[in-house]
């Protein structure tokens, strides 16, 4: 194979526009100096943030494609996040202060939880995910929702003030919604309502009642140490909540309360009318009044179409690509990408509608042979070429055949 058929890795690398590492270190120790001027009271250390709204986006840009208004308003949330926990840890009061819990809407696999994946490498307080649908209502099947508070105290080893300054992020909070909806049922509603008391001020404690070793180990005497304080807690105030979705069915609402109100409906693609999505679209789709409303802040993440997906694949760095590198690089075997391949890739994905997920089907489907018969060949490199997706058992013959 003639190397003028490949295309030079620089040509196809990642393309990196990251934040200067120096310039957040150097952001974090500004900060850090800024701090110390304030009351001896605060305890702001390991809060190291300092970056504007514009600078996180910058950092979401490398990771994540498209999505701009998702990434801004995160930007904004998470920022404005900071700057309360920061005068709160100062000692000042923030009075009337209402949390900006975000939801985040859109279809499957267009980069939710990536977003917020992504934000959370830069976030200096204490950060936990998980999946609404690991939570019952009691908690004795599946875990119970004051876990999440007692992850973060767990993040922090045991640093009750820090943990009451972190963020949640609750990932398929759609599955939630009650019976009548598609969604779950009943048991949804509880957890929903169990997670009402957090979202907005509760006291929960520091040890599960469901923890029988735990609540021992807490009045256990502990020898060269202070007692702990019995019945201990931590309060939820200030602690951000993130919860996305992907709201399967939710459109349908939308449009029957369009119709109903005598509204036109917006002209476009199905997923864009999760923009107009309003607080009695969710109700309906089987949500609490209370649970919506205490989350003020909603953002619809777009579908991603075949050039979205040809990005995805040639400029964020999580790019699954560099995966496909690294697993062929490990029998020696240098992978090139030729930009018709990967257009070719990214229109066969677009048909799956699965989002991003789907150039990971293709790329299965389409490199599966090569992975499989090329570790125990000669062969040291390959491209993928659109001629290769098309058919890619004819082009993995005609290269053993060349290796032999
Ligand atoms: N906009 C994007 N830019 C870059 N990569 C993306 C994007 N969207 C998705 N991906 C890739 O696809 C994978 C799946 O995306 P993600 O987990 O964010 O989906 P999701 O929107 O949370 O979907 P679901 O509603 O099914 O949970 C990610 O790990 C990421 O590698
Ligand atoms: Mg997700």
């Amino acid at each position: 194979m003639s190397s003028s058929n490949l295309v030079a890795d620089s040509d196809l690398g990642p393309v990196t526009r990251g934040i200067d590492p120096v310039k957040m270190a150097r952001a974090g120790r500004r900060h850090a100096m800024a701090a110390e001027v304030g009351p001896k009271t605060a305890a702001p250390e390991g809060f190291h943030f300092d970056l504007k709204p514009r600078d996180v986006k910058e950092h979401l840009d490398r990771f994540v494609i498209q999505q701009d208004e998702a990434k801004k308003v995160l930007s904004v949330a998470l920022c404005d996040h900071f700057q309360h926990v920061r005068m709160t840890l100062a000692g000042k009061k923030a009075p009337f202060y209402t949390k900006q819990n975000v939801l985040l809407l859109g279809p499957t696999g267009v980069g939710k939880t990536h977003l917020i994946r992504s934000a959370a490498e830069l976030i200096g307080v204490p950060f936990v995910k998980a999946d609404a649908t690991k939570f019952s209502e009691t908690g004795y099947v599946g875990g119970d929702v004051e876990d999440l508070v007692r992850d973060l105290i767990r993040r922090v080893g045991g640093d009750v003030s820090k943990a009451e300054h972190g963020i949640i992020y609750l990932d398929e909070v759609d599955k939630l919604a009650g019976s009548g909806s598609g969604g779950r049922d009943v048991s949804g509603k509880g957890v929903q309502i169990n997670l009402l008391k957090l979202m907005e001020d509760a006291d929960v404690p520091v040890v599960s009642p469901n923890d029988i070793m735990g609540q021992m180990q807490a009045v256990m005497p502990r020898p060269g140490q202070p007692p702990r304080e019995g019945g201990a807690t931590i309060n939820t105030r200030h602690i951000l909540f993130i919860v996305s979705g992907a709201f399967a069915g939710l459109t349908a609402h939308i449009r029957m309360r369009l119709a109903l109100t005598g509204k036109d409906v917006p002209a476009g693609r199905e997923e864009d009318l999760l923009e107009s999505a309003m607080t009695s679209d969710f109700i309906s789709y089987g949500f609490e009044p209370e649970f919506i409303g205490r989350l003020p802040v909603r953002v619809a993440c777009q579908p991603l179409g075949a050039d979205d997906l040809y990005d995805v694949m040639r400029r964020s760095e999580s790019s699954l690509l560099r995966q496909y590198e690294r697993a062929f690089a490990a029998y020696g075997i240098a992978v090139k990408w030729r930009a018709d391949g990967l257009r070719r890739i990214a229109k066969l994905a677009a048909t799956e509608g699965t989002g991003a997920r789907g150039l990971m089907t293709v790329c299965e489907r389409v490199l599966r042979g090569f992975k499989f018969e090329l570790p125990s060949t000669r062969i040291d490199g390959f491209a993928v070429t659109r001629e290769l997706v098309d058919d890619p058992k004819a082009a993995l013959a005609a290269l053993l055949k060349k290796g032999k």
